[in-house]
């Protein structure tokens, strides 16, 4: 089973927002693309008064930040995750807004009944998912008529061969970052074909210019990628990373992103 589904590995590295703070930092940061990916989404989102948004997979809930009072009057929103980590987190940042709940929910088994949103949102979670076509078919469950599922991913492009490569210098060996997800930009449209009538791809055009190295090694040491890598491969990563950046200015990395909105 690729290393970002095992479901031991993806407990651990959710157990709570730490990792994926590294990670969304990076992208703050560094992207080249200066909308921003999350400005960028809440375009694509269409709510409207009185919804109920079931949010699953949150994480820490960062795209809400200086959101929730912009939805439309009467909006109901469920921030979800299967980590109590997160759904802790969310309740820190987000429980003074009372059209928020908050629950623990795995998105294979979601306990709510058939028909109850008009929107649900997954973003950069089903490719972490075991059972996929048990995940999407309660997503359909739940959502009524003409309900819309939004799904962000990642490519299978991007950063993921830029970093085997250059980890590759350090072990030729090496698998890390080769498995293709599951859940991706390019087998997406099928995948959800399956289950909802009316399927579009919107590809969000960014890449990283990184100018400072650590924040890349930050980055790495947040995936479960590198675990088999010893400190000295670090060190090493970095000295690599460093003469790139002293030569081209910047770490300039190629990103694959975007959403999948499918109608029930
Ligand atoms: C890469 S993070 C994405 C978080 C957030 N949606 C975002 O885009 O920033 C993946 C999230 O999915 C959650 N997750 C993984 N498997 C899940 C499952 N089976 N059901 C619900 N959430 C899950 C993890 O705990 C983690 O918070």
């Amino acid at each position: 089973m690729p290393v970002m589904n095992k479901p031991e590995n993806v407990k651990e590295q959710y157990a709570n927002d730490k990792n994926l703070a590294a990670r969304i930092a990076l992208h703050t940061k560094h992207s080249t693309n200066k909308q921003g990916f999350v400005p960028w989404l809440f375009e694509q989102y269409d709510f409207s008064e009185n919804d109920h948004v079931l949010e699953l997979g949150c994480g820490n809930g960062a795209q809400w930040e200086e959101r929730i009072s912009a939805l439309p009057n009467g909006c109901k929103l469920i921030l979800s995750d299967f980590s109590d980590g997160m759904v802790e987190a969310v309740k820190n940042k987000y429980s003074q807004h009372g059209n928020v709940s908050f629950e623990k929910i795995d998105i294979q088994a979601i306990p709510h009944p058939d028909e109850s949103f008009h929107a649900v949102i997954a973003n950069h979670m089903l490719y972490h998912i075991k059972n996929l076509p048990k995940a999407l078919s309660e997503v359909k469950r739940v959502l009524k008529p003409g309900g819309r599922f939004y799904s962000t991913t990642n490519g299978n492009g991007g950063m993921r061969p830029f970093l085997h490569n250059a980890l590759k210098h350090f072990h030729p060996e090496t698998t890390a970052f080769t498995q293709e997800w599951i859940f991706s930009l390019q087998n997406g449209e099928p995948l959800l074909k399956q289950y909802f009538s009316d399927v579009k791809r919107y590809d969000y055009e960014d890449s990283l210019s990184v100018t400072k190295t650590q924040d890349l090694i930050d980055w790495l040491h947040s995936t479960v990628s590198i675990a088999s890598f010893s400190e000295k491969d670090i060190i090493g990563l970095f000295d690599y990373f460093e003469e790139i950046r002293n030569r081209d200015g910047a770490i300039n990395i190629p990103q694959e992103s975007g959403l999948f909105i499918s109608v029930k």
